[in-house]
């Protein structure tokens, strides 16, 4: 592709349009937290949505059948992230049933903490498996149908987006947690260098960096009263965040409100990342 094929961008308008109307959505690990509360939303907003999952199949059965009471399509297909074949079978399958995908959210993650030297390889393989081997698996697929299928100037100016769920802790370094710290450290340099080499194909590549969300990954964090109440500490916005919060900035991200962003870590975190503690020290 070369300047001359590329379409003129034309700022959409209408103010209650759907922002994805049209489009084929892929959201891994969408079964459960932010990912299931991702998939239903981006069909609200008008894109048919494949809820991606490893195990959890009655859930992500559940998630498909709210995504077509908004009258879209919706799939579930069972991968594993990190297993490159599993990845290849499920674009395959979602192209053969969708034609296309248009939005991939890499959201898939887990936790696997442990004091770092009591930290088995095990646990660190796991964490880097899925949470960084496991975007860069799915980006790439994603990447090779975008560029495979060019710009579709009635579906988006772009000719596809890529939505890396990382995490305040690809900045804000995690005692005990050192694996999931680097992993999402890692997903930072793999979507920025992404952004940078994909652009001249108006592929778009950004990070959502949600801080605590209530979801079943940190139930520890929130869900007795002395615990909310010490990470309300952490919190300028003083208030848990909700998937919904994260699913409506993604579905921003994905649109074509958000076409000239790009590379971008977009932290929704009500704060966490403005050092908390110098609100009074320092
Ligand atoms: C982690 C949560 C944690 C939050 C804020 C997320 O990336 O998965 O367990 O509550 O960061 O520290």
């Amino acid at each position: 592709m070369n300047d001359e094929t590329l379409p003129e961008v034309i700022m959409p308008s209408c103010p209650n349009r759907q922002l994805l109307k049209g489009q084929k959505a892929l959201v891994t690990g969408a079964n459960s937290g932010i990912g299931r509360e991702v998939a239903v939303y981006l069909a609200k907003e008008g894109a048919d949505v494949v809820v991606n999952y490893v195990a959890g199949k009655r859930a992500a059965n559940q998630a498909v059948a709210e995504i077509k009471a908004t009258g879209q399509r919706g799939l579930a297909i069972q991968a594993d992230v990190s297993n490159e074949a599993q990845v290849k079978a499920m674009f395959r399958q979602m192209c053969d049933a969708l034609g296309t995908i248009d939005i991939l959210v890499n959201n898939a993650g887990l936790q696997q903490d442990a004091p770092f030297d009591e930290m088995t390889l095990a646990q660190w393989n796991k964490v880097l498996g899925v949470n960084l081997t496991g975007q860069f698996l799915c980006a790439r697929e994603a990447v090779r149908e975008f560029k495979r299928r060019g710009v579709v100037p009635e579906v988006s100016c772009a000719a596809g987006k890529i939505i890396s769920m990382s995490s305040v802790h690809e900045v804000i370094p995690w005692a005990g947690h050192v694996n999931y710290a680097a992993s999402k450290g890692g997903v930072m340099l793999m979507t920025k260098s992404l952004a940078q080499e994909v652009a001249p194909y108006r592929i778009r590549v950004n990070s959502i960096c949600p801080g605590a969300i209530r979801t079943p990954i940190n139930t520890d964090a929130w869900e007795t009263p002395e615990a909310y109440a010490e990470l309300m500490k952490l919190i300028p916005y003083n208030r848990i965040g909700e998937p919904e919060d994260i699913a409506r900035a993604t579905a921003w991200m994905a649109s074509d409100d958000a076409d000239y962003v790009q590379g971008v870590s977009f932290f929704v975190d009500g704060g966490m990342t403005l050092y908390p503690g110098f609100a009074e020290g320092g």
